[in-house]
């Protein structure tokens, strides 16, 4: 079996516009740009994981360019790539030449994570944007706008991705579903992999693909592969801890953690997510307790030890509270 294949969100990437789900003034507004390709600016895609954004990067590339699209494409991953000088040496070595093939209007590179970049790295890329430019066109992708600069946003037409809504994910989910033969799964699967979801496809198809794998396909199984078995843990978690029940606390985060691999920048996430929905007699003692601690797990600090260690504090809040 190919590759692809295994991967059902590679099996299902749309290959044509037509085949996008949703998205619908994206699609209007690029078909419309693609009856002069000549003319095509600059793109910038924005919007949130999971909604299609470099599926439509690659879709462009093919309809622009054709069949060898991938010869006259440079993808690269801002955020991976040593540095702005990388980006410039490549994409200076690949648009040096003008193509003069039939049917090869410029080249394009696909900058994916442009909004990793560094705002002196954004500036950079701003020129090489300019020095560039009769032979190329950008896409640059991200997840926030705010997280280009200005003068790079201006010198680009942003598309604007939006999180899929419930209907579109389950129409998508169910003709998988089909064509992968799974037995009837119920309307309460497609549910509740939207609630774990939210919006995110590939998340969304990833879990239908794993709840398949275990076996027939439920609500449950659904709800055991997915986050969402954790989430009401973590919240388990956090209510011991915030009634001043360390020791309760501290192994239930253990389990979690080690037994389950809950990953501890989940853990606060969720950990996060539960105190808005929990009655805190000090909210804001709290929160700053979780932002403290996501910050030293960013730094990179033993995790368990810094995990632990919140816990404590959060506990500590019920004695000083009453
Ligand atoms: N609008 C969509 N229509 C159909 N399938 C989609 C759509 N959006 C996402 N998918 C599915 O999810 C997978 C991932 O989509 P894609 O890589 O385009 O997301 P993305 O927006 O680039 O996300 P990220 O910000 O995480 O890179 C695709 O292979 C496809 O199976
Ligand atoms: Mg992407």
């Amino acid at each position: 079996m190919p590759l692809e294949d295994l991967m059902w969100v590679e099996k299902y990437r749309p290959a044509s516009l037509t085949e996008l789900v949703d998205q619908e003034m994206i699609k209007q507004r690029l078909r419309a740009l693609l009856q002069k390709k000549q003319q095509l600016p600059h793109l910038l895609f924005a919007g949130p994981p999971g909604s299609g954004k470099t599926t439509t990067a690659v879709i462009l590339a093919k309809e622009i360019l054709g069949e060898q699209w991938r010869d006259y494409t440079l993808s690269l991953n801002a955020s991976d790539e040593r540095g702005i000088d990388v980006v410039r040496e490549r994409v200076k070595t690949f648009a040096r030449y003008a193509d003069r093939r039939e049917g090869i209007p410029y080249r394009l590179v696909i900058l994916d994570e442009s909004d990793e970049m560094t705002s002196d790295g954004q500036t950079a890329l701003r020129r090489i944007m300019e020095e560039n430019s009769e032979h190329t066109r950008f896409i640059l992708i991200c997840n926030y706008s705010s997280g280009i600069i200005e003068p790079l946003q201006s010198r680009c037409a942003i598309f604007r991705f939006q999180r899929l809504d419930e209907a579109s994910v389950t129409d998508h989910l169910k003709v998988i579903a089909k064509k992968e033969k799974l037995k009837h799964p119920g309307d309460s699967v497609f549910a509740a992999i939207y609630e774990a979801t939210q919006g995110d496809l590939r998340q969304a198809i990833n879990l239908l693909q794993a709840a398949a794998a275990s076996g027939e396909v439920t609500a449950d199984a659904v709800k055991s592969v997915s986050g969402a078995a954790a989430k009401a843990r973590v919240a388990e978690v956090i209510a011991a801890a915030l009634e001043g029940n360390f020791e309760a606390a501290r192994t239930k985060m253990l389990e979690l953690t080690r037994v389950y691999g809950v990953p501890e920048r989940d853990f606060l996430k969720y950990a996060n997510e539960a105190l808005s929905s929990q009655k805190v007699a000090d909210m804001a003692g709290a929160v700053s307790i979780l932002a403290e601690y996501d910050y030293r797990l960013v730094q990179g600090s033993q995790p368990e030890l810094q995990l632990t260690a919140m816990l404590a504090q959060l506990s500590a809040l019920k004695g000083k509270g009453d």
